[in-house]
């Protein structure tokens, strides 16, 4: 199901050393979520799938994982999305057009989208986690017809802690996608759903829980409630897919940060079955 990690070219000697990318556009889209669109001036391009995440690091600052949040049909860019939490991600999120930034990846096993050709798609992205779940759903949407019905729930906190607005208007314009968003608080201009994510499973049209393939992240106390949802419309373990996220500092399997009993995630995950997240023992 997942997609093989060594088909990826990786066009530096040593996936430690970093290549130089150039942030081609950024934007902000809240006060702490910055999205940022990166180019390669060695012009060798990038491969990567869905799910997959990049090592992005600032010179004199550090490094941190962070998603690819574009669509896997990419060649020559790809786009991320940030949150400012500490000096890493303060620094990237600070990145103007035409500053550099060294990234290494792409790295983790990501998720070939072939494999659940002609089944049904359930996008569930609560909060950041709709970063690592766009890149799915852009996959999804540019190969339209390969895939049966495509949903996506997304749920924020407030209005104003929305990602991706563009996308947001654009997704619920188009007729070929269900889309529904949520917040847990409204505003007064606010017109849409108000509550938690799993209030969107009530008001989405009934699925077919055999031929529907789920894709559900967002912070832990979410997932499991979300995957309580899918379970009790009678999804299979095996056809839930979540994104691990534990601290990660080399994404080659080497350092141990991101061990979870005898597996490492940078390399084994971080996207895993809800089937193997059990075997894990995670506790979600
Ligand atoms: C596979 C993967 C993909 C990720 N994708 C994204 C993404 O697309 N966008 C994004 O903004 N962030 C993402 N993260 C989280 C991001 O890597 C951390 O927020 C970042 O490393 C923090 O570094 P810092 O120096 O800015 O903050 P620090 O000062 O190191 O930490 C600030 C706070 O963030 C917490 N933190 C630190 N590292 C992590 C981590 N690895 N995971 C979760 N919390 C952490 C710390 O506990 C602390 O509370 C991802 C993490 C992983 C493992
Ligand atoms: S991040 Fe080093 S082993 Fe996974």
């Amino acid at each position: 199901m997942k997609a093989k990690a060594d088909a990826i070219d990786h066009p530096v000697e040593s996936p430690y050393l970093p290549r130089i990318a150039r942030v081609a556009d950024s934007k902000k889209f809240t006060d702490k979520e910055t999205w940022l669109r990166i180019e390669f001036p060695d012009g060798a391009g990038i491969q990567y799938s869905a799910g997959q995440f990049m090592e992005v690091g600032v010179f004199g600052v550090g490094e941190s994982p962070i998603s690819i949040c574009s669509g896997p049909g990419h060649r020559h860019d790809l786009e991320m999305c940030v949150r400012n939490v500490g000096d890493v991600t303060r620094a990237i999120s600070s990145a103007k057009t035409g500053d550099t930034l060294a990234v290494r990846g792409p790295f983790g096993n990501g998720f070939d989208m072939d494999s659940v050709a002609g089944r049904d798609l359930l996008f569930v992205a609560g909060g950041l986690g709709l970063v690592p779940c766009r890149s799915f759903i852009q996959a999804a949407l540019d190969q339209r017809e390969k895939f049966n019905r495509v949903i996506i729930l997304y749920g924020a906190r407030t209005p104003a802690d929305l990602l991706f607005p563009d996308d947001l208007s654009a997704w619920a314009k188009r007729n070929d996608c269900e889309f529904l968003a949520t917040v847990d608080r409204g505003n007064e201009t606010w017109t849409g759903n108000t509550g938690v994510i799993t209030t969107l499973f009530r008001k989405m049209a009934r699925i077919d829980p055999v031929n529907t393939v789920a894709f559900i992240i967002g912070p832990p106390v979410m997932f499991k409630f979300a995957v309580l949802e899918a379970l009790a419309m009678g999804m299979r373990k095996t056809a839930i897919y979540c994104s691990l996220e534990r601290r990660m500092k080399c994404g080659l399997g080497k350092c141990g940060h991101c061990q979870i009993r005898d597996i490492y995630v940078c390399q084994e995950g971080p996207i895993f079955s809800y089937a193997e997240v059990i075997k894990l023992r995670e506790g979600i």
